[in-house]
């Protein structure tokens, strides 16, 4: 029997992506395959973000086209996933009335049983509660035919409550997955060809609390580092008051630990950071960077921040600059603040005007790419190693990425796809860098 088709469309983080993964490998047993064309589905799932101001109105317009195919075929499945499902519940039927199913971030697991019911019944079903134990923990993403690189899940939830942050409201509390089942399937995933994971949470380092054996994030790191066939481990993101010394003694410790950490900063002003309930002061970070270069002189160190945080004054911002001077990112994704609702920061005193927000956002993006540059520039001539996940998009030559996470495109045979090989660099630009094979080992790697 032919069989049914499942279109599923992916909005805002790498957990959404795995949540889409998880849908498919969990409706793959009702026998659904997933299809690159929505037109030719039985069920369309739209897994939704609520992180950014935008991502509402981009879901809208999304679903209105899906609106249309259901005029032609009225059997047709539409279900709401993800973040702003969990925010908004059955709202959703209200503001989009062909939406048949709206279910949370801790629903997943009863996907087959609720699509089934639809099936065979009909009818509306929304499905939003939280629950103990978050059962799509358990659940197994399947990465990508012919993929070399893939995101693991060891956590999902988060208990911080940032002021400006929509996260714990809409993936519940803080909840770890055991360490033996996420090195089970770090070894399939390594018998199929995976050579880098990167382990993925809200806030990785703080693995392991909600676990009764307790193990933390640098004793699974090491545990990973043991796996054969894995070469490289990552790891997002890392809330800088959770970073131990444990986890940063990994660093030159652990082979396979890539040099590259992603450490949300948000501001370099203590009054914004308190504000933000951030809970460190700038201090405190910058300690945290100097630790981790003692340790690891090479170390790729990235960020976010937030500009415009109700508050924020002039000479809170220029503090930010000074901190990203003084730190030199080596690169940072940076944003306006916008409310997000049900978050502490709604309705603070003093918000900050749009235009400001504007062009401080500007202001640091500029400094940013001076740093990034001057960063890409330092590796031209240096040698580097490059796992290779691919051709490049523009044809004819292969992609990868070294192990601070830099792009590198350069010209070689589809034969070394998942090969590591090492690059002479010979140019950068302001997002990847170019690079030559090497016939002759060198050791300037770092
Ligand atoms: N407004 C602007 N940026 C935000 N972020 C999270 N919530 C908001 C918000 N309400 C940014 C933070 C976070 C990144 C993933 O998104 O910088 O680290
Ligand atoms: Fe959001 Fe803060 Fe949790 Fe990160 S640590 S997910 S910013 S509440």
């Amino acid at each position: 029997m032919e069989k049914k088709k499942l279109y599923i469309q992916t909005f805002g983080c790498q957990m959404n992506v795995q949540d889409a993964e998880k849908m498919a490998a969990l409706l793959g047993e009702s026998g659904y395959e997933t299809t690159d064309d929505p037109g030719r589905a039985q069920l369309i799932l739209v897994n939704t973000c609520s992180i950014r101001e935008k991502a509402a109105q981009k879901i809208y317009s999304q679903l209105g086209r899906f609106r249309a195919l259901k005029e032609n075929n009225p059997r047709l499945i539409i279900g709401v996933g993800g973040c702003l499902a969990q925010q908004w519940g059955d709202g959703f039927f209200r503001k989009a009335p062909y939406v048949d199913l709206v279910f949370g971030t801790h629903q997943i697991h009863r996907l087959p049983e609720m699509v089934g019911h639809l099936e065979q019944v009909g009818g509306r079903i929304s499905a939003t509660g939280f629950c103990d134990r978050v059962r799509s923990l358990e659940i197994q993403a399947q990465p990508a035919a012919g993929a070399v690189t893939t995101f693991v899940t060891i956590m999902q939830g988060c208990n911080n409550f940032c002021a400006y942050c929509v996260v714990p409201h809409v993936r519940g509390p803080e909840e770890s997955r055991p360490m033996s089942e996420i090195l089970r399937e770090v070894e399939t995933l390594a018998g199929l060809g995976i050579r880098e994971v990167t382990l993925l949470g809200q806030n990785v380092n703080s693995y392991g609390r909600t676990l009764p054996e307790g193990p933390d994030f640098a004793e699974l790191i090491r545990a990973i580092g043991k796996v054969d066939g894995i070469e490289r481990i990552r790891f997002t993101t890392s809330h800088p008051k959770d970073l131990s010394e444990r986890l940063i003694g990994c660093f030159g410790e652990v082979p396979a630990l890539c040099e590259h950490i992603h450490l949300p900063v948000q501001s370099g002003s203590d009054r914004v950071l308190k504000r933000m309930n951030r809970g460190y002061a700038s201090a405190a970070y910058r300690d945290r960077v100097a630790a981790l270069r003692r340790a690891c002189p090479g170390i790729s160190i990235t960020s976010d921040v937030i500009v415009g945080f109700p508050g924020e004054e002039e000479e809170d911002f220029q503090q930010t600059l000074a901190l990203l001077r003084e730190v030199r990112f080596d690169n940072l994704f940076s944003f306006k603040y916008s409310e997000r609702e049900g978050t502490a920061a709604v309705g603070m005193d003093r918000p900050v005007r749009e235009g400001v927000k504007r062009e401080r956002l500007e202001i640091l993006q500029a400094l940013q790419e001076e740093h990034t540059w001057e960063k890409n520039r330092a590796r031209v001539g240096k040698l580097e190693d490059v796992l290779v996940e691919g051709e490049s998009r523009n044809g004819g030559e292969l992609t990868g990425r070294t192990r601070t996470n830099r792009i590198v495109n350069f010209p070689g045979k589809a034969e070394l796809v998942g090969k590591t090989v090492r690059l002479k660099i010979v140019d950068a630009y302001l997002h990847s860098l170019r690079g030559r094979m090497e016939q002759s080992g060198g050791t300037d790697v770092h």
